[in-house]
C-alpha cells in the first residue's frame, strides 16, 4: 500500500461544477493515491455522480482544478483523458442495443490503435468474465443486468486504464452479484488499477476501500482510512441512511 509520501495520483483542489443554474459541487478537495481504492459516499443526489464526471470531463468544471499524475487535466477533452488512462465506467453502464457483446468491448478500444494490443486485451478481458466469451455475439442489451456490468467494466478494461472511476457499479443487482461486483473490484485493484468507487451500500464500499469521502450536497462532510469510518456507527448513520 502506498505511504501517504507518495504523490496523489489524482487530486481534485477546489472542484465545483453544476447544470446550468444548478451547482452540484461547491469546491471539493479529494485525492485517491497510487494502488488504491477509495470510496465517494453519500445519499441520493449528494453529486457523487456529478464528481465523476467532472474529473472525466463529462461535466465541466466551474472552479477549482483535476491533477491525473501530476498533470492538470481540468481543461482537456474526454477522450484525452481516457488515453492518459483515466477511464469512467459510468452509472446505467450504457451497454449498446444493437452490437454485440464483442462489438461493445471493440466500441471501448476505439482509441487503442494497434489491433495486436485490443486482440490481447480482449482476452483479458474474456478471461476475467468467461460469460462474455461465451456469449460475445449476443446483443449486448440482452445481457442480464449482472453481465451488462462485467460488459460495461470489460469495455473500460479495453483502454488499457491506470486508473478507474466506477459508478455504483452494484446498482439494481441481486446481493449475491453486489458481492461478485466487489470481489471483481477487489482483483482488478489486486492487479494494479486505482480505483475511486462509487457506491450507495456504504457499508459494502467501505470494507473494499483504503480511504473514505462522504459527500452531502456537493460538499465533503467527512473523510479517513475506511476502517475509522466503518467503525464509528454514528456516521454511517447520520450522513449514509442506514
Ligand atoms: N443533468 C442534470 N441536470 C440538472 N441537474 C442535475 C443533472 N444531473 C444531476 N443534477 C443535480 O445535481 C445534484 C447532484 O446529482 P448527482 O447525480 O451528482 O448525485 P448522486 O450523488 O450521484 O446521486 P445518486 O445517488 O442518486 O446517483 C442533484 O441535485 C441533481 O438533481
Ligand atoms: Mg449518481
Amino acid at each position: 500500500m502506498s505511504s501517504d509520501a507518495t504523490p496523489p495520483v489524482l487530486k481534485l483542489h477546489g472542484v465545483s461544477a453544476g447544470y446550468g443554474r444548478i451547482r452540484a459541487l461547491h469546491g471539493i478537495d479529494l485525492e485517491v493515491r497510487r494502488g488504491q481504492i477509495v470510496t465517494l459516499l453519500g445519499a441520493n443526489g449528494a453529486g457523487k455522480t456529478t464528481a465523476l464526471k467532472t474529473i472525466s470531463a463529462l461535466v465541466r468544471a466551474s472552479a477549482g482544478s483535476v491533477l491525473f499524475e501530476g498533470r492538470d487535466i481540468t481543461g482537456l477533452r474526454a477522450s484525452e483523458i481516457a488515453r492518459l488512462g483515466l477511464v469512467h465506467v459510468p452509472e446505467g453502464r450504457h451497454i449498446l442495443r444493437g452490437l454485440s457483446v464483442r462489438e461493445n468491448l471493440e466500441l471501448g478500444a476505439f482509441t487503442v490503435r494497434d489491433p495486436a494490443v485490443r486482440q490481447e486485451r480482449m482476452r483479458e478481458v474474456f478471461g476475467l468474465f468467461p460469460v462474455l466469451d461465451h456469449r460475445q455475439h449476443q446483443d449486448g442489451s440482452l445481457l442480464s443486468g449482472g453481465e451488462q456490468q462485467m460488459l460495461a467494466i470489460g469495455r473500460a478494461l479495453m483502454q488499457g486504464p491506470k486508473m478507474l472511476l466506477l459508478d455504483e457499479p452494484s446498482m439494481g443487482l441481486a446481493p449475491k452479484l453486489v458481492l461478485d461486483t466487489m470481489r471483481i473490484v477487489k482483483r482488478l485493484n489486486q492487479a494494479g488499477t486505482t480505483i475511486l468507487l462509487v457506491e450507495q451500500n456504504a457499508r459494502l464500499a467501505l470494507r473494499l476501500a483504503d480511504y473514505g469521502y462522504v459527500l452531502e450536497s456537493g460538499e465533503i462532510r467527512m473523510q479517513g482510512p475506511a476502517a475509522a469510518l466503518r467503525a464509528d456507527r454514528s456516521i454511517v448513520q447520520a450522513y449514509l441512511g442506514e
